[in-house]
């Protein structure tokens, strides 16, 4: 049995797009970012890079979890500036290492997902997302603690799409996990996306991610190197020499940091 339904509905009915000029973010006087700019499109956008690239860092600016300088327009509005704020427009994020409560059920952390709204919407939600990861119903009951990492990470996803988000944001989801759940995972990545919320993707599995995703961007020491159309950058030379261990091949059509970059 699949993780998700074949007809998954849990999500915003409106896309997310979102600009982002100029931003730079960092921790104290340590700029991490700098002067970045891209843009997140609706459909599945994965951003690769080394680590200590600024990966995260970048998905903590855009929630609001650090400060952030420069520009970001949420569908052509100013992104608000409070984590609150941000939730409430409709970004949701799923941290690395999923922030699960382990104490609690599955059910009351995927309630906990849909706080924001009234009880009732709640319940339908909840209900939903059962019908939506079918395998999270026969584990209602069960503590979030005792469940494996990848079931841990469906009921992370599960969670933040309980608050029906407009831009999901996802660090690293498959971190950890076998391949069969690292192929499940992506699937439902990309199933989010085709029903109508923009996904934001943070990955290490280059190959697999960008199998799924419809565009990129790679991100080294805070500064963006290359993006494109995801099949285009998966036969370009920077991801093939850097991260695929392979010949290099033709550039393609990619940008690099001379012609700005936009996916
Ligand atoms: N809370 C923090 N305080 C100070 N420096 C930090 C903090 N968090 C991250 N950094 C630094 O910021 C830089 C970028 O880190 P970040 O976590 O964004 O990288 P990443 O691309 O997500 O890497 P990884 O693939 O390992 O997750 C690193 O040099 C890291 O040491
Ligand atoms: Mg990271």
């Amino acid at each position: 049995m699949m993780w998700y339904a074949p007809s998954f509905v849990l999500g915003a009915s409106s896309q997310a797009h979102l600009k982002v000029l100029g931003l730079s973010a960092g921790y104290g006087a340590f700029l991490v970012l700098r002067d970045l700019t891209l843009e997140i499109k609706p459909g599945l956008t994965v951003i690769l890079g080394p680590n200590g690239a600024g990966k995260t860092t970048l998905l903590k600016a855009l929630s609001g979890l650090i400060p952030r300088g420069g520009e970001v327009l949420l569908n052509g509005q100013a992104l608000p500036v409070k984590t609150s704020e941000i939730v409430q427009r409709g970004m949701a994020l799923v941290a690395e290492g999923r922030q699960l409560f382990p104490q609690m059920t599955v059910t009351e952390n995927l309630e906990l997902g849909g706080w924001l709204v009234a009880k009732a919407e709640r319940a339908r939600r909840l209900e939903q997302a059962f019908t939506d990861f079918p395998k999270l119903r026969e584990r209602a009951q069960q503590l979030a603690g005792t469940m494996s990492g990848g079931e841990q990470q469906m009921v992370a996803v599960a969670r933040a799409m309980m608050s029906a988000p407009c831009l999901l944001m996802l660090d690293e989801p498959s971190l950890g996990l076998a391949p069969r759940m690292v192929d499940e995972l992506l699937a439902i990545t990309r199933r989010i996306a085709d029903s109508g919320t923009t996904v934001l993707m943070v990955e290490q599995n280059v190959k697999k991610a960008l199998a799924v995703a419809d565009r990129g961007y790679v991100l080294e020491r805070g500064t963006l190197v290359a993006s494109g159309p995801a099949a285009l950058l998966a036969r370009s030379t920077v991801i093939r020499e850097a991260y695929l261990g392979a010949a290099p091949a033709s550039s393609g059509s990619i940008s690099t940091p001379s012609a700005p970059a936009r996916a």
